[in-house]
């Protein structure tokens, strides 16, 4: 099965129909708080609670708002979504938290140079363009708007575990009203998939099409490397 995606497909997929077709996911706060503390270990945050963190593509700004909840006082979300960031900008300022939220793309986001000490991409946020040089493209401004000794933390699929559990068709049920189901095809690396998502209530509700690179330990390595990082 050949499944065909408009290059462009990130730009309008992430919308209220993708916060209830990703609900598992993206709206679980406990997943979101165990990925926090791994987060505070993995980059040891709480030697300084000003530090400064950019979440790349961090859509409804989960991590930033529980980074903020633990006390974290800089912390910018950069995201393309703007339903996305109007809803994390909301609920920033329901608990007063200072978290700044910029709509932007991520390859080119207009924010300063040197300016952040961790650059997070959480979620599976990276590897959505078919063309390679697109998602260097990404790590390119990571870098560029990183501190000489800041880091950034990818967040990506395990490439051979999906290879692994790889399903052709998926089926799942959002909520109560809402269903989901996925037809997927792999090639060179990419896994594209088609979403159709139909509402008990409304009928269909949307018929859209995506794609995620998957990387190896030593294909994303090779990237990263060559976007100037160091380990
Ligand atoms: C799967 S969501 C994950 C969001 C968030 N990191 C999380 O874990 O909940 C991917 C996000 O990446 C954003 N995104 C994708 N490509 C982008 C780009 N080129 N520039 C900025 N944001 C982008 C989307 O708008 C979306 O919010």
């Amino acid at each position: 099965m050949n499944i065909q995606i408009d290059k462009d497909w990130w730009k309008d997929i992430f919308d209220e129909v993708y916060l209830q077709t990703d609900a598992r996911s993206v709206c679980d706060e406990s997943l979101t708080c165990q990925e926090v503390d791994f987060l505070e270990q993995a980059l040891d945050l709480n030697s300084d609670q000003d530090v400064p963190i950019l979440d790349m593509c961090g859509g409804q700004g989960r991590h930033a708002l529980e980074l903020a909840k633990r006390g974290f006082t800089n912390v910018t979300v950069l995201d393309y979504s703007e339903y996305l960031v109007g809803v994390g900008k909301k609920a920033a300022q329901a608990h007063d938290f200072d978290i700044h939220f910029i709509r932007g793309d991520a390859r080119n986001t207009g924010l300063a140079g040197d300016a952040f000490q961790f650059v997070l991409v959480m979620g599976s946020s990276f590897g959505y363009f078919v063309n390679e040089a697109e998602n260097k493209g990404v790590l390119n401004e990571a870098y560029r708007m990183l501190r000489p000794d800041g880091a950034a933390l990818l967040d990506l699929p395990d490439r051979d575990y999906v290879l692994e559990n790889f399903k052709a068709v998926s089926q799942h049920k959002a909520n109560e009203d809402i269903e989901v189901r996925r037809t997927r095809s792999l090639k060179d690396e990419v896994l594209y998939s088609r979403e159709t998502v139909f509402s008990e209530k409304n009928g269909p509700v949307r018929d859209k099409t995506y794609c995620t690179r998957l990387y190896s330990p030593e294909a994303i390595s090779d990237l990263i490397y060559s976007a100037g990082f160091s380990a």
